[in-house]
C-alpha cells in the first residue's frame, strides 16, 4: 500500500486528457469479443478493472492484442467462446462481474465467476435474480461471487428493475442477446446507456426510450472501430478541483459528455461553478467535448431524484465541493453509495471529518454544512479509488499537509491520477 502526501498548490492551471472511459472500455471488450470480425478500440482505459475484463475474455478463447493506446480484438462470434478451465477472475471490477454474468448466462457451457475480497462483498442478487427469471441456472455465495453458472436456455423478459443500475440493465441486455425474443428493461431512473449505444453500433436492434431499453437478439454483431472518450468520472475530480481552488483554470479534453453521466456538471453549475463546454462532437455514438473550469464561489444545493443516477460515481468528489459551498448541501435517494467499492456514505463522513468538514450521514445520503476551511490530516482511501481521488481534491484546498493512505487504489480506474494532478500544480 502506498501513501500520497499533498499540500495546497498556489495555483491549478493547465490542460489534460483523463484516461479512457472505464464503462465504455468494458463494454467494448465484451461486445468486441463476441462480434464477428476484428475490432479496434483506441484510447481504451488501461487499469486494474479493464485488465481483469480483458483477461477474462482471453481465457474464454478470444484473441486480444494490446498496445498502450489500442486494443485489437479478434471477435469469435456470439457462439464462439470456449469454456474456461478455472474461475473467471473479475478482480474488483463490479462492471466486469455483473456484465459478464449476463454474457455467461447465455453460453452453452458453464462457468464460475469470482473476484477479489472487495468484489466478494458486493451484491450480486440484483443480477442473478433477473437472469434466473430468464431461465439461467446460477448458484451464488450468499448473494455474492463466486457465481456458478450451468448452461441453460434463456427466454426474453420484460423486467422492471428495483434499483437504478446500469450494470444490472446491461447484464440483462447481454443475456438478452441469447434469449428467444425481445428483452425489455425498465429502470426507476435513467442510468448510463453505453451498452445500448454500443449494441446499436454493432448493428443490433437496441432501442432506448427514456427509462425503457429494448433489445431484439441479432444473429450476429458487427465488429467495432471506436475511439473511447476520456472518462467523465475521472475528469470529474479536476472539475471540482478547478471549481474549489481559488486560483484555477483547467481544460479537460475529449471528455465523454453522455447526458446519462454528466449529472455532476449540472450540480456544479447549479452551485455557481463556471464550466464552459466547447468542441461538442460525436465519436463512435458517444458525445464528446472539451470542458473548461475556473475558480468560483459555490453555494449549497439539494440533490435527489433522477440527478442521483446521473452522478452516482461522483458523490465522493461532490461532497468535497459541498464542503466549500456556502450553506447546507443535502443529498437524498443515494443509498446505493453504501454498496460501491466501499460504503461511501460511511467513508465520506469519517474521512472528511478528519479534515474538519461538517458532514453527517442520513439513511439515504448526507448533509454538509459549508464553507469550511479544511485542515490537512491523515486520511484513508479505504481501498476505494474514488474516495482516494476525492480526498486528494480536498487536500488541494486544505491548510497544511494531507496524507492519503492506500492511495495506490487509484489504479482501479486512473493509474496516473497523481502524476496528472502534479502537472496542474503551480
Ligand atoms: C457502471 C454503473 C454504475 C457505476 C459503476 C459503473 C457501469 O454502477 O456506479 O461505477 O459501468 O455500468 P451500478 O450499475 O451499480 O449503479
Amino acid at each position: 500500500m502506498q501513501d500520497e502526501k499533498l499540500t495546497a498548490p498556489s495555483a491549478l492551471v493547465g490542460q489534460l486528457k483523463a484516461p479512457g472511459d472505464r464503462s465504455i472500455t468494458v463494454r467494448a471488450v465484451l461486445l468486441g469479443a463476441i462480434a464477428n470480425g476484428d475490432s479496434a478500440i483506441r484510447d481504451y482505459l488501461v487499469s486494474d478493472d479493464t485488465t481483469a475484463c480483458i483477461n477474462c475474455m482471453q481465457v474464454l478463447g478470444v484473441p486480444i492484442a494490446a498496445s498502450p493506446r489500442e486494443l485489437w480484438i479478434s471477435g469469435v462470434g456470439k457462439h464462439g467462446l470456449v469454456a474456461a478451465a478455472n474461475p473467471l477472475y473479475c478482480d474488483s471490477s463490479g462492471a466486469t462481474s455483473r456484465l459478464l454474468a449476463g454474457l455467461m448466462a447465455g453460453q452453452a457451457f458453464g462457468s464460475v465467476l469470482d473476484g477479489s475480497p472487495q468484489l466478494r462483498k458486493r451484491p450480486m442478487r440484483r443480477v442473478t435474480e433477473p437472469l434466473q427469471l430468464m431461465g439461467a441456472q446460477i448458484n451464488d455465495n450468499n448473494g455474492c461471487v463466486p457465481l456458478t453458472m450451468t448452461p441453460s436456455k434463456l427466454h426474453a423478459i420484460d423486467y422492471a428493475m428495483p434499483v437504478a443500475s446500469a450494470q444490472v440493465k446491461s447484464s440483462i441486455l447481454l443475456a438478452g442477446l441469447y434469449a428467444d425474443g425481445e428483452t425489455i428493461v425498465r429502470e426507476p431512473a435513467t442510468t448510463r446507456d453505453h451498452t445500448e449505444r454500443m449494441l446499436a453500433a454493432c448493428g443490433a436492434f437496441a432501442l432506448i426510450d427514456g427509462p425503457v431499453s429494448r433489445l431484439q437478439p441479432p444473429d450476429k454483431l458487427n465488429p467495432l472501430e471506436v475511439n473511447i472518450p476520456a472518462d467523465f468520472s475521472s475528469a470529474a475530480f479536476f472539475l471540482v478541483a478547478g471549481a474549489v481552488h481559488p486560483r484555477a483554470q483547467i481544460t479537460l479534453t475529449d471528455v465523454g459528455v453522455n447526458g446519462t453521466r454528466t449529472g455532476l456538471l449540472d450540480a456544479l453549475r447549479m452551485m455557481g461553478a463556471t464550466i464552459e463546454i466547447t468542441g461538442y462532437r460525436s465519436e463512435g455514438g458517444e458525445p464528446v467535448a472539451e470542458l473548461h473550469v475556473g475558480s468560483a464561489a459555490l453555494h449549497a444545493i439539494e440533490v435527489e431524484g433522477d440527478l442521483v443516477a446521473r452522478m452516482i460515481d461522483e458523490f465522493p468528489v461532490f461532497a468535497v465541493a459541498a464542503t466549500q459551498a456556502n450553506g447546507t448541501t443535502i443529498v437524498r435517494n443515494a443509498e446505493e453509495l453504501r454498496v460501491k467499492e466501499s460504503n461511501r456514505l460511511e467513508g465520506l463522513v469519517e474521512e472528511l471529518r478528519k479534515l474538519g468538514a461538517q458532514i453527517e450521514a442520513t439513511s439515504d445520503g448526507f448533509i454538509i454544512q459549508g464553507p469550511t476551511r479544511l485542515k490537512g490530516a491523515v486520511v484513508d482511501g479505504r481501498g476505494d479509488h474514488r474516495m482516494a481521488m476525492a480526498l486528494a481534491v480536498a487536500a488541494l484546498v486544505a491548510e497544511g499537509e494531507t496524507t492519503i493512505t492506500g492511495a495506490d487504489c487509484v489504479s482501479k480506474t486512473y493509474p496516473t491520477f497523481f502524476q496528472d494532478l502534479n502537472l496542474l500544480m503551480g
